[in-house]
């Protein structure tokens, strides 16, 4: 990772879905460069395991958060402004692809696709809704969405996952519009396949030798050839956040090892 000097120093920085995968890679870069960090997340035990065990240069902080319901939203972003007198920098992470929702449009549940959207889409409006009146008190600050690739090109079955980030795109340029004249970017990253255990998901009953085949056949459709690791993801956020991004917003950046370059006729 780069050194960020004192950029995000004392900077205070929520992220949803922090406690595992890209979100706690995002929580840890944060804080290690001095940052005040919520990480925001379903997952109690991840999550105050996580802020309890770091000891970095900056301090993690766990907060309940389911990020689909508006309340848990609210009293996060009150949580991270009570505590630190604002929040600067807002990371919608949080993602969710069930295994059982691998399935064409028809045979979707509707609960299903209303958990999906839920917990992908609305999640980074509520969190936006609660966050951006503070950004606009302090005179700025920087959102970052957690997208994919299944937002710009399409995979098989994953009808409400690839709206959801569909919507993410959408909604990045939307906000960026809004809250440029107010000092606030926003921007997305558009993550390839990342070893995580949202990827992992279906390989609970494979052996080593299946799931080094697996490995393998996921790194395959990207040109470099391999998986991404949640902090190579999390280096871009950084990157984003920070001023040396400081002319970019409304974008979706792809990290994808050169996935989304690769045409179909590309051998
Ligand atoms: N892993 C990939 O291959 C990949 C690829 C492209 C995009 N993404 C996106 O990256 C983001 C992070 O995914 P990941 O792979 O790190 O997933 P993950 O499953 O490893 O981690 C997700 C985290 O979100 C938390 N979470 C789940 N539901 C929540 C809710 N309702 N409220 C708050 N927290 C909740 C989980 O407890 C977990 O800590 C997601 O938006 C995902 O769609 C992942």
């Amino acid at each position: 990772m780069p050194s960020y000097g004192d950029q995000f120093l004392d900077k205070v920085v929520i992220v949803t879905g922090g406690a595992r995968g890209i979100g706690r890679a995002i929580v840890t870069q944060f804080a290690d460069c001095g940052a005040h960090v919520v990480c925001a997340d379903v997952d109690t035990a991840a999550g105050q395991a996580l802020a309890a065990g770091y000891q970095g240069r900056g301090e993690i902080v766990f907060q309940q958060c389911d990020a689909a319901r508006a309340a848990d939203c609210a009293a996060t972003v009150e949580a991270a402004a009570t505590r630190w007198g604002s929040v600067d920098i807002l990371c919608n992470n949080v993602g969710i692809m069930p295994n059982n929702a691998y399935v064409p449009a028809h045979e979707l549940p509707e609960a299903m696709w209303d958990l999906i959207m839920d917990v992908n889409l609305k999640s980074a409006f509520l969190m936006t809704h609660y966050a951006v009146p503070h950004m606009l008190a302090r005179g700025g600050g920087v959102i970052i969405n957690t997208a994919s690739v299944q937002g710009l090109a399409s995979a098989y079955n994953v009808s409400a996952y690839a709206a959801s980030k569909g919507g993410m795109i959408s909604l990045t340029r939307q906000l960026a519009l809004d809250y440029a004249p107010h000092n606030i970017r926003v921007l997305a990253v558009a993550p390839g396949s990342v070893n995580t255990d949202l990827l992992r998901a279906t390989t609970a009953a494979m052996t080593a030798e299946e799931m080094a085949a697996q490995y393998a056949a996921w790194g395959k459709p990207h040109p470099l050839g391999r998986i991404a690791e949640p902090e190579e993801i999390a280096s871009v956020v950084l990157f984003l956040a920070s001023d040396g991004a400081s002319f970019m917003t409304g974008s979706t950046v792809c990290v994808d090892g050169g996935m989304m370059a690769k045409g179909v006729w590309a051998q």
